[in-house]
């Protein structure tokens, strides 16, 4: 008879003490706390938190400014033929819709009436740092919108070297080329002179018709 007692005690002790999960002392997201002196459940993050991927530590990478807020006028990493077609692949994509591939601001947008950028190839932009390219592209200039959010980082570095190859190649000097490689100078083809590629024109014989090619015979219905 005891022993049936310490068991019924026992047993209503143990159901006493259940408890479902879905009844667990949880904290639902965005609840008033009382734990905390300002009442919010959902912490701030402790100061100088970094997410994993953004320590930005390299502030010129991020900003293009070099100290005293000036645009600098380097690559924050090497320049690498893969990087210039990265760069040259970009700015066809996002770029030449409006400054042309040619960067000369007459893209197929302006061409229906988007205001007009200027050309890459005017002396301010010429000189303009390297920085100030990458200025424009992350916090837009005058009526032109920033590309931050479609643009990563380093392919804003790759779209600027590929622009500074841009401005080059139309403005380059027989003095710019390497020692080793030869320039042939321009001269315009000798009046007559098919276009390269061009079958050569035959030289016509003295009194010889020119006569259309003729259909062989009922060759049209078969
Ligand atoms: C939707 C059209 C459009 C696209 C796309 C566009 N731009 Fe522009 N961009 C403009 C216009 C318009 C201006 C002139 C803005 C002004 O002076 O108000 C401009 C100006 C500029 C300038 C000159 C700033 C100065 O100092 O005068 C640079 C450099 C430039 N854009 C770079 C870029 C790059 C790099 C891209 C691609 C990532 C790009 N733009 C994409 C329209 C565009």
């Amino acid at each position: 008879m005891l022993s049936f007692a310490v068991a019924l005690a026992g047993g209503l002790l143990l159901a006493a003490c259940r408890q479902d999960m879905q009844d667990q002392p949880r904290m639902k997201p965005l609840r008033r706390s009382e734990f905390f002196d300002d009442l919010r459940s959902a912490r701030p993050m402790v100061a100088g938190t970094v997410a994993r991927g953004q320590l930005r530590d390299d502030k010129y990478l991020y900003s293009g400014m070099a100290a005293a807020n000036q645009a600098g006028d380097v690559m924050p990493f090497p320049l690498t033929p893969e990087v210039l077609a990265r760069g040259r692949e970009r700015f066809n994509i996002f770029c030449a819709p409006c400054h042309s591939r040619l960067g000369d601001g007459n893209g197929m947008i302006v061409q229906r009436g988007y205001r007009r950028p200027p050309s890459y190839h005017i002396e301010r932009l010429r000189t303009a740092p390297l920085g100030h390219f990458f200025d424009v592209m992350t916090n837009g200039f005058g009526a032109m919108p920033d590309y931050a959010a479609q643009i990563p980082v380093r392919d804003r570095w790759a779209i600027i070297a590929y622009i500074r190859a841009l401005q080059l190649s139309q403005n380059a000097a027989v003095a710019d080329v390497p020692e080793d490689q030869k320039v042939l100078p321009a001269q315009p083809p000798a009046p007559g002179t098919p276009a390269s590629g061009a079958t050569p024109l035959a030289p016509e014989k003295p009194g010889e018709k020119t006569r259309r090619p003729q259909r062989p015979r009922g060759g049209e219905k078969q």
